[in-house]
């Protein structure tokens, strides 16, 4: 069986979960569940990053311990994932200690091989990056940008990780493996920041700034910091285990370079491990065509949306609407009419149109099929179509055109209905009409268990609660349950099922009242 080991950024835990981890987490949750259903052995990691001066800042203000602190804030990214059905098979904490265990060993043989050294660093420091900033970094005017926040100038003895020595390697290896980072485009920005040389990496901070890190094996008197802490989590979970190296690791454009795209690969080249298949990069969510920002108030809670409109609702409108790497953008309206009219309108008036007429013109009993005319033709080669394609763009990571092609098919099985007319056909009593009325009794249910079937990495509930409703309990085998066959036959369908209801009025999330 192959094995299939998939990563999510580890989430800063000095704020509460918003919509953009929750997309991250339930992108990467898609491609797990995806994963899994075509066979594989899947390995999902998710988790947080609980060191550095932020966290050590945020508790200080509230007056209790970073490690009170780090509690109470991974619990609410816990709760987000098991809130919005993420199949997650791991969570880390990089305050574990077999995640800084590996972490001191690593840095330890790196000091060893004499990849790391100390020097003077002098540099304008900003403390809420915490990272030292370049001249490049300065606007026009001279002044930084407000995302640095204040900004100073400090001297202080460091650690320093050989960065430079391994661009010449970095570059080769990014030009060797054009399929590092995905999509492609982004591979082409890496390339292009390493024209320009880059310098060692500064991995430590003095204990006496910062405490809330993991000291250094090789000198107590400093912590690590930020990427070095950060990035092993990826392997620290699963030393020991056949997963690594990871299949992908799923980020944010954000931390793509320098973090994801230079720190990482160096460093686990110089250690002698492995590095992961590939970097996901997905886009940003903006939020009512603004970007999401604490101090404007308009971040959205994903939590809220879900309870109002449904987890799977939510999930359905977050990969319906981006396209993987690129931006997008999240409102109330958007959401609103994507809900109504997909969901509610063509997947739920479906559901209940086929559990009404199966009850009326069948005794809720789902018929065998006797008949395959034009019509029923027609929808069996739109189901071959849909699905081959559906599962290639899924294979491409192109989930927002998988879900594009499937509704395009429970579209298109509402037309039969149309064409059908089950409701007159029922009216007839010439034989051959009543073996139409059976056949298209038949048709509808199983278009719609193979359309419900294809939508179960994005909607896994509302697939089980549409198999529930038609009577029936799939097989173990998801490529066989994509095959048009007569299962149902037989099957005794629910009374009804309300899938998406009708959203009250004015029904407006928190985050966009203004
Ligand atoms: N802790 C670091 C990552 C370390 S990974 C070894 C971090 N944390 S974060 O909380 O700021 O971001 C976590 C993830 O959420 C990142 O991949 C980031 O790109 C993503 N997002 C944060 N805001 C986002 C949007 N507005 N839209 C989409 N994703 C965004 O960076």
């Amino acid at each position: 069986m192959k094995s299939f080991y998939i990563t999510t950024a580890i989430d800063y835990v000095n704020g509460s979960p918003h919509l953009g981890h929750a997309y991250e987490k339930v992108l990467t949750d898609v491609i797990a569940r995806f994963r899994r259903l075509m066979g594989d052995r899947v390995h999902f990691l998710t988790g947080v990053d609980e060191h550095g001066q932020k966290v050590q800042q945020s508790a200080r203000k509230r007056g209790i311990e970073p490690q009170q602190f780090v509690d109470e804030v991974s619990q609410e990214f816990r709760d987000l994932c098991k809130h919005l059905n993420i199949s997650n098979d791991d969570f880390i904490r990089t305050t574990e200690e077999r995640h800084k265990k590996v972490v001191r060993r690593i840095l330890q043989q790196l000091f060893d091989k004499g990849e790391i050294y100390k020097a003077d660093y002098r540099g304008f420091y900003s403390t809420r990056q915490e990272q030292f900033l370049q001249e490049k970094d300065r606007l026009p005017d001279g002044s930084w940008p407000e995302i640095y926040g204040e900004v100073t100038e400090i001297v202080e003895s460091n650690y320093f990780f050989k960065l430079s020595a391994y661009q010449d390697w970095l570059v080769e290896f990014l030009r060797k493996n054009e399929n590092f980072v995905f999509p492609r485009y982004r591979q082409k920005q890496v390339l292009e920041f390493l024209k320009e040389p880059i310098n060692d990496l500064c991995i430590s901070r003095p204990r006496e700034r910062l405490s809330w890190g993991i000291p250094l094996p090789f000198d107590e008197g400093y912590v690590t910091y930020v990427w070095f802490d950060a990035l092993l989590n990826y392997y620290s979970a699963v030393e020991g285990t056949d997963f690594w190296p990871a299949d992908f690791n799923v980020i944010g454009k954000d931390i793509l370079v320098p973090a994801h795209a230079v720190y990482w690969p160096i460093m686990l080249h110089a250690a002698g491990l492995p590095l992961p298949k590939a970097l996901l990069v997905h886009g940003w969510w903006s939020i009512a065509g603004s970007k999401m920002s604490k101090s404007t108030g308009n971040v959205v809670k994903p939590l809220e949306f879900a309870d109002q409109f449904s987890v799977d609702a939510l999930r359905y409108f977050l990969i319906r609407e981006m396209n993987v790497g690129q931006d997008s953008d999240f409102s109330t309206e958007l959401f609103l009419i994507r809900y109504n009219s997909d969901l509610a309108n063509d997947l739920g008036n479906l559901v209940n149109r086929a559990l009404n007429m199966t009850n009326r013109f069948a005794a809720g009993s789902i018929p065998a099929a006797e008949v395959a005319e034009e019509p029923e033709r027609e929808v069996h080669a739109l189901w071959e179509k849909t699905r081959d394609e559906a599962l290639q763009l899924c294979e491409g990571l192109q989930f927002h055109s998988a879900l594009d092609r499937t509704f395009t098919f429970i579209k298109a099985i509402n037309a039969y209905i149309e064409k059908r007319a089950p409701w007159k056909l029922g009216k007839s009593a010439d034989p051959a009409d009543q073996a139409r009325l059976r056949t298209s009794l038949a048709t509808i249910a199983e278009a719609l268990r193979l359309g419900a079937t294809l939508l179960q990495a994005v909607m896994p509930s509302t697939t089980e609660k549409i198999q529930a409703a038609l009577g029936y309990a799939p097989g173990s085998v998801w490529r066989d349950e994509l095959v048009w066959g007569g299962r149902l036959t037989g099957c005794k369908v629910q009374a009804s099922l309300v899938l998406f209801p009708r959203p009250q009025p004015a029904a407006k999330p928190e985050a966009e009242k203004k």
